[in-house]
């Protein structure tokens, strides 16, 4: 492609983005005030963003500005207050990176995001695509983001044919003929609502497309059939009994996760390991945290994480046994940290006790 199609590229997408450009939060702030785009903000809605739709992000956004406005704020917070207004984002690990992040740049920073690539991808929870993200939106690198957005836009653009993850690499490579110099957070950001509100995975509407007579895959008749879909792994299943422990005064019993791994410092009802192979009632009690009446309520509850579905079967059991441990009235369950998984537990059990 020559330069000055590029060109021709750069300029048809800001002009639309000017007309069309979504109205999100973490945009406003810099129309209203006119000045840059805060740092702060534009990483915690990148963080946010990750693996959750636009609509999902918005009021967790605006409640964590409002709880913590600047990170000097949020590298003071308590991690389990963090992890509670998280609740419902999902993937913990971005919580507690999150946090993590923030007293990063406050111990090491000053206080102030870095604005190149290689130093915020040194910080907890950047990897490629955020540090890529901040650079251009927050400080008008010309760098070269890609999210799934951005890929399928690309893919059609130049119709490129490869699948993941081969597509990557090869999608970077056009984007950095492609970001201009000027404007380049506004350009990932205009490519970002191209992809999500026209150039859509199913039906993309390519007469609304500024760059529809430039597409490639468009001009060939095959838009909705790119970016080639890649080789999907199947999902394991794993199996787990989860205890819902009652003591005399009605309190259920809860335990902290460990920091790290899966659901890393959320607080749940204790639970034997989840694993391929069935828990017989015997060994499964084995693993029980308390001395209790424990009975198996019917059916059981499902879960899907990342790579794997889960299938819980919950045992109830009252105890007269007094322990150490954390006791939570049922009413008060919610004041904790508890994860989607632990909520479905507790739905389930008062289903069938009612
Ligand atoms: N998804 C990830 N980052 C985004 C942004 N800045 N605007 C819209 N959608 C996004």
């Amino acid at each position: 492609m020559s330069a000055d199609q590029q060109q021709l590229l750069q300029t048809s997408l800001l002009a639309w983005y000017d007309v069309n450009a979504r109205d999100l939060p973490w945009r406003q702030v810099r129309r209203v005030q006119g000045g840059p785009a805060d740092p702060y903000k534009v990483w915690l809605s990148e963080i946010m963003l990750q693996q959750t739709t636009v609509a999902t992000v918005i009021p967790y956004y605006t409640r964590f500005l409002e709880a913590w406005p600047r990170v000097v704020d949020l590298a003071a917070a308590d991690q389990d207050r963090v992890l509670h207004q998280w609740q419902g984002l999902g993937y913990y690990a971005r919580a507690r990176n999150l946090l993590k992040c923030a007293r990063a740049v406050v111990a090491d920073y000053g206080g102030e995001f870095p604005d190149a690539e290689d130093e915020l991808l040194k910080l907890p929870g950047i990897g490629a695509y955020t540090a890529g993200a901040i650079a251009a939106i927050a400080f008008q690198r010309p760098s070269t983001p890609v999210d799934g957005n951005i890929r399928r836009v690309i893919a059609r653009l130049y119709r490129l044919a490869e699948p993941p993850p081969g597509l990557g690499a090869t999608v970077t490579t056009h984007m950095s003929t492609l970001v201009p110099d000027d404007r380049p957070g506004d350009f990932i950001q205009a490519l970002m609502d191209l992809g999500s509100g026209i150039c859509t995975p199913k039906s993309p509407n390519c007469h609304a497309c500024p760059w529809a007579a430039d597409c490639m895959a468009q001009a060939a008749g095959d838009a909705e059939t790119l970016p080639a879909k890649a080789p999907k792994k199947p999902k394991p299943t794993r199996m787990g009994v989860v205890f819902w422990a009652v003591d005399e005064n009605g309190g259920i019993l809860l335990r902290r996760r460990a920091d790290k791994g899966l659901l890393g410092g959320m607080m749940e009802m204790p639970s034997t390991d989840w694993r391929e192979k069935c828990w017989s009632i015997e060994e499964a009690t084995a693993h029980a945290p308390i001395k209790a009446d424990w009975t198996a309520l019917p059916s059981h509850v499902s879960h899907t994480f990342t790579h794997f579905h889960l299938k819980l079967t919950v045992f109830t059991g009252r105890t007269q046994q007094s322990t150490d441990g954390i006791w939570s009235k049922p009413d008060e369950l919610s004041d904790h940290a508890l994860p989607t998984v632990m909520k479905k537990v507790a739905r389930h059990v008062h289903t069938h006790i009612a």
